[in-house]
């Protein structure tokens, strides 16, 4: 890694190089929030302002070995579900399915990947999470869980912020469709990007896979589209039902308020607090403003956090601050364009030596001790 840690020395040039080698549209579907975008800048302007104090004449061997639901990873870190993957780089699901086995850490494969759970599920090896959006129907449930279940993924997150569609103003402004159709716009755009045109032709138009043979009458519209036809905004009852369904470990994700986190209790296995990068809600707090509260509702529950995590030092924060996992989006993503499947394990050594070089000034051998550091 010496060479990938002088070149690309932060996620932060990863991002930088994968800006470049993928056209605008794709970058405006990966990179947009919705609204002004306060939601995904107060997640990094939360982060920052999280400080940890280093202490010294204790040496330690730092160790990042994570049990999570009953389970050990190598890493507090896992890989967060992203919709249409596969637009962003092609075979990028499967490939950062890989990459996660490959380190011992989660991959979260979307119910709206460009992949579908029975082509993702062997390269996972048992580290594979399936996300699901809520089908109003309940045969579609049981389907996709069963077919989630039939292709190794153990472990369900519910995804339940998305009740009502957001703007997602940039991602409009970009005109990007689900399937891609080959507009004008949109073929100039990908013409400054051969690499990306030529990987996305060999591997044919990026579409909704998971979902196709439930859309009736195809899969037409956009990525809203079709995924709203199908999801309802769940409510107690649809927990309830979704629980007696599936007998492995159960997780809610887009938790921020603890009054909603404490109603978990008993029926998840794991509450995971997001603001879905930004893309819901404009006025949401980051998951590091909702943390502590949450945390303080829930001392025993394993808590999942995401959003705006661009560092080792980022992943100790949010567990300082009660996170057990810290989970990343865009950015795995952004180190797959950058650099195909070595960038997804770059992204990984990343935060892994961040992670460990910090534990070195806080003098802790474990994450979870960074709670003493606050
Ligand atoms: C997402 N996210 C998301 N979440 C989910 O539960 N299902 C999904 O299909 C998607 N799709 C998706 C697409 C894109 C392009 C992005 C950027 C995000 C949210 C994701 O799981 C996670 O919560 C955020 O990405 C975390 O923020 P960072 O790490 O991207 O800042």
């Amino acid at each position: 890694m010496t060479d990938l840690d002088d070149h690309y020395p932060a996620l932060s040039d990863l991002y930088d190089r994968a800006r470049r080698r993928v056209p605008r549209f794709v970058w405006e579907y990966l990179d947009s929030a919705t609204g002004g975008e306060s939601a995904k800048h107060a997640n990094t302007a939360a982060l920052d302002a999280i400080c940890l104090t280093p202490r010294i004449l204790s040496p330690v061997e730092p160790d990042l070995t994570t049990t999570l639901m009953g389970r050990k990873w190598s890493l507090p870190v896992g890989i967060a579900p992203v919709g249409m993957s596969g637009l962003i780089w092609p075979g990028a699901e499967v490939e950062l399915a890989r990459a996660a086995a490959r380190a011992g850490i989660p991959y979260c494969l979307s119910t709206v990947a460009a992949a579908t759970p029975e082509e993702v599920g062997s390269a996972t090896a048992d580290h594979g999470w399936f996300q699901l959006y809520p089908p109003r129907d309940p045969g579609i449930r049981r389907d996709m869980l069963s077919r989630a279940r039939n292709s190794g993924f153990k472990t369900l997150i519910l995804t339940a912020d998305v009740g009502t569609p957001s703007r997602r103003e940039r991602q409009r402004r970009a005109r990007l469709t689900n399937p891609m159709r080959l507009t004008p716009h949109i073929v100039a755009q990908a013409a400054l990007c051969p690499a990306w045109s030529f990987a996305t032709l060999r591997s044919g138009t990026p579409r909704l896979r998971t979902l196709e043979p439930y859309a009736h009458g195809g899969a037409g519209g956009t990525t809203g589209h079709i995924g709203y036809q199908l999801r309802v905004s769940p409510d107690r009852a649809y927990l309830e039902a979704l629980r007696a369904e599936w007998d492995g470990p159960l997780v809610v994700k887009g938790v921020l308020h603890p009054d909603d986190a404490a109603s978990l209790d008993g029926i998840a296995d794991a509450v995971w607090v997001s603001n879905h990068g930004g893309r819901q809600f404009d006025a949401a707090p980051a998951a590091a403003r909702a943390l502590p509260a949450i945390r303080a509702a829930l001392p025993d529950m394993p808590l999942i956090a995401d959003g705006g995590v661009r560092s080792g030092t980022d992943v100790l924060r949010l567990i300082a601050l009660g996170a057990d996992m810290v989970m990343l989006g865009r950015a795995f993503h952004h180190g797959y364009a950058a650099l195909g499947p070595a960038g997804i394990d770059h992204a990984i050594h990343i935060l892994r030596t961040g992670m460990l070089a910090d534990m070195g000034q806080l003098a802790i051998v474990t994450p979870p001790e960074v709670r003493a550091r606050l």
